[in-house]
């Protein structure tokens, strides 16, 4: 049996390890070997917590594609206090009406759960995914939007809330998809709007920061889907530790 990735394998090995009661040994898995590394653990029945996990090899170094250190460009604070005043702005505007925030996976993350949370209003919370950006480059491709988890907007007021507005050409995608779900009204909220290189006529209803053009990771954006984790805005390669 060829290894396997995803989520299927995870469950058959739970479920495999609770049935048969196999001891979980940390570290037992040899990734040196890679796929077929996995393939003779899976064999040999030793499975490590770590494959539990993820079933992939991890990388060599926790960075190892990162060009540098990041430089802290907004600070943790900076970002809490900004989106606690862009809740406050929202929870005005939208009293009394029907509203669904639309996070855009995956770099409104961190943004959509701090937000949701500073709106005092009632409210539902869908996701749809854009992306735009191939692997470790920095520059815009072409744009794919997948609807998939969209609700039911039909009647409602829909603020779609993104990690950054750049080129401007996800939210004009975004915003020209989303009629198709007959909303009421469709608006946009972005943490970061890099208004000098804008390539198109609309511009954010909501922002919290304007930034230069420079890339940036933290807080939910990514370089190679890394550092979304940190919860500051850092500049890539920008000399000193954050
Ligand atoms: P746009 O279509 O050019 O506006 O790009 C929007 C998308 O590109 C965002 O949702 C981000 O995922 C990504 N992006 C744009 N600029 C940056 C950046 O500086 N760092 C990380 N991701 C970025
Ligand atoms: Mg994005």
């Amino acid at each position: 049996m060829p290894p396997q990735y995803g989520i299927g394998p995870h469950d058959t090995t739970a479920r495999h390890l609770v049935q048969n009661r196999v001891r979980i040994e940390p570290g037992a898995a040899d990734w040196s070997n890679g796929r077929d590394g996995l393939t003779s653990v899976w064999k040999r029945n030793h499975f490590s917590a770590r494959y539990l996990m993820t079933a992939r090899k991890p990388p060599a170094t926790p960075f190892s594609e990162a060009p540098g250190p990041v430089r802290s460009l907004i600070s943790e604070a900076q970002i809490q206090e900004a989106v606690r005043q862009l809740g406050q702005q929202i929870s005005q505007e939208y009293a009394g009406k029907p509203l669904t925030i639309l996070g855009v996976l995956t770099g409104s993350i961190m943004l959509v759960t701090d937000l949701i949370r500073q709106i005092e209003l009632p409210l539902k919370v869908g996701l749809i995914q854009a992306s735009s950006y191939r692997g470790e480059a920095t520059r815009p491709g072409e744009l794919h939007i997948n609807t998939i988890l969209v609700p039911d907007v039909s009647d409602r007021h829909v603020l779609l809330v993104d990690d950054i507005f750049d080129t401007g050409r996800t939210m004009q995608g975004l915003l020209s998809r989303l009629q198709a779900f007959e909303p009421r009204s469709v608006k946009s909220a972005v943490l970061l709007w890099k208004k000098v290189r804008s390539t198109v006529d609309i511009e954010p209803d909501y922002h919290c920061f304007l930034i230069p053009d420079e890339f940036v990771v933290g807080y939910g954006l990514d370089f190679n889907d890394e550092f979304r984790h940190l919860p500051y805005i850092g500049v890539l390669g920008g000399g000193h530790e954050a």
